[in-house]
């Protein structure tokens, strides 16, 4: 593989297969009536406890929610008897970041959705490699997902992950989108094939539990700026929930970080990220891997 100089696989093949293993073991506690607080602060200790940071806060997305709920810190709900659950972890080492996720069906009627998600990811992965158009991927991944009889969320899709950037330049489509860039040698990518019944599309919901440091602003509150230096010490410019300065700002109380943290994003600040909901209500499953693009294939490190 052709390498860029700069950048350690070794680290980032850590990452993937710590993301993978807190993955699994989030699994293990998706089960009906568990918390959800308790399985999300379990998944982000487990990758804690390996001598990891997050990547970004544990994502549980439930049913017609697509991604980006994690728990508040007094969060009450449980998964539901017969949930379609989405758990999307990332570890993180330096600025070496992990991102994979899974679909667990409870209710037992859904598995030809999660089956499809899988199928899609696993045609778009025995296609990676480099040259390889972006549009050519979601191609596959569009006719996988309406050969089972559902289709494709077209607003979401995979991602490169550069150091420092999640979502970083290649946007990988779920359909033909026409964009012909091709990957390249090197190349870290993760694919994420939402599949639904409903329309294709999400929209942001209510709820805003997930938010990311992206500027300074001038603001006059003392607890807002106190707020804003931990985040900037601590969670650097990574996604971050706010169940974590409640329980990290001992001396604050939830209305004043709610009102912090409202403050900062209105200033532009803070970058929020809303629950994404199914347009029409439509349950939504996710399968995600991160790999690495070889001149001829590739190679999954989120395993
Ligand atoms: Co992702």
């Amino acid at each position: 593989m052709e390498k860029k100089d700069d950048y350690d696989y070794g680290t980032i093949k850590e990452v993937g297969k710590a993301s993978y293993e807190a993955l699994l073991h989030g699994k293990g506690l998706v089960k009906a009536g568990a918390g959800l607080l308790g399985i999300a602060e379990a998944v982000e200790g487990y990758i804690k406890d390996r001598g990891f940071e997050l990547a970004f806060p544990v994502n549980i997305s439930i049913n017609q929610s697509a991604a980006h709920y994690t728990p508040t810190f007094d969060d009450r709900s449980v998964v539901p008897e017969n949930g379609l659950v989405k758990l999307d972890v990332g570890a993180r080492k330096g600025h070496y970041l992990g991102d994979c996720a899974i679909t667990v069906d409870l209710s037992g009627n859904y598995g030809k959705l999660v089956e499809a998600s899988q199928i899609a990811l696993e045609t778009a992965i025995g296609m990676v490699r480099a040259g390889r158009k972006v549009n050519e991927i979601g191609r596959e991944i569009e006719r996988v997902a309406r050969s089972a009889g559902f289709v494709p969320i077209r607003n979401l899709g995979g991602h490169g992950v550069e150091q420092h950037e999640l979502h970083a330049d290649v946007f990988i489509p779920n359909y033909d989108n026409g964009d012909t860039t091709e990957l390249e040698e090197g190349q870290v990518i993760a694919i994420e094939p939402f599949i639904t019944n409903g329309e294709g599309l999400v929209r942001e919901g209510e709820i805003v539990e997930i938010f990311q440091k992206t500027g300074d602003a001038a603001v006059r509150s003392g607890e807002t700026r106190s707020v804003s230096a931990f985040v900037e010490e601590n969670y650097l410019t990574y996604p971050f929930a706010g169940r974590w300065l409640n329980r990290e700002m001992k001396g604050l109380s939830d209305f004043a970080i709610r009102r912090a943290l409202a403050e900062l994003s209105h200033a532009g600040a803070l970058e929020t990220f809303p629950v994404l909901v199914e347009k029409k209500g439509g349950m939504v499953a996710q399968s995600e891997k991160e790999m690495i693009v070889e001149k001829d294939s590739c190679t999954v490190i989120t395993t």
